[in-house]
């Protein structure tokens, strides 16, 4: 099965909320098997349904222990301080130091309807607090600071236009014509 597109920034399935899955059926299984699929192909170590135009609470990960998917996930407590280097599958080529919380107490139900408590520090933390961030409709852009996000929304407003980062305001390429 290949893996599919993935939405980028300025999409506006990114800035929406997802809704709970309320019956996990054969379709589940299928949208998150292709997630998997896609989420290797990219390669990234999580992806969130939203990024592929599904606006369900399905996030699927992988930090080195292999494929797992968690439907309908809540973060139901926060701990600590950690500050790592953040990208973004819907935000090639970018990344960011970002201060989160460094322990997350996640609850959710696996593919079987089984629930899940999970408790997870550093890497695993993080991408659990990115991958939820997606389903709530929030950007890695809207996690920095002033002076970080100006910075992105340069290069970013140049990407949409398809003009190179180097030329965010596009001139050269004006001038070139
Ligand atoms: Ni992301």
């Amino acid at each position: 099965m290949p893996g599919l597109p993935i939405r980028q920034f300025g999409d506006p399935v990114l800035k929406e909320r997802t809704r709970e899955v309320e019956q996990i059926d054969g379709a589940v299984a299928s949208l998150a098997a292709s997630m998997i699929e896609t989420m290797y192909e990219a390669p990234g170590s999580g992806l969130a349904a939203n990024q592929i135009g599904v606006l369900r609470r399905i996030f699927v990960y992988d930090i080195g222990d292999g494929p797992r998917t968690v439907i309908n996930p809540r973060i139901v407590e926060s701990d600590g301080e950690w500050t790592y280097e953040e990208g973004c599958l819907s935000i090639p080529g970018l990344s960011w130091d970002i201060v989160r919380p460094d322990a997350v107490h996640l609850v959710g139900l696996d593919l079987d309807g089984n629930e899940l408590s999970l408790e997870a520090s550093e890497l695993e933390g993080r991408v659990f607090q990115h991958e939820l961030d997606h389903l709530d409709g929030i950007l890695l852009v809207e996690r920095l600071s002033p002076e970080q996000r100006k910075e992105a929304l340069r290069i970013l407003r140049g990407r949409t236009l398809h003009l190179p980062d180097g030329d965010p305001d596009g001139l050269s390429s004006m001038l070139s014509l």
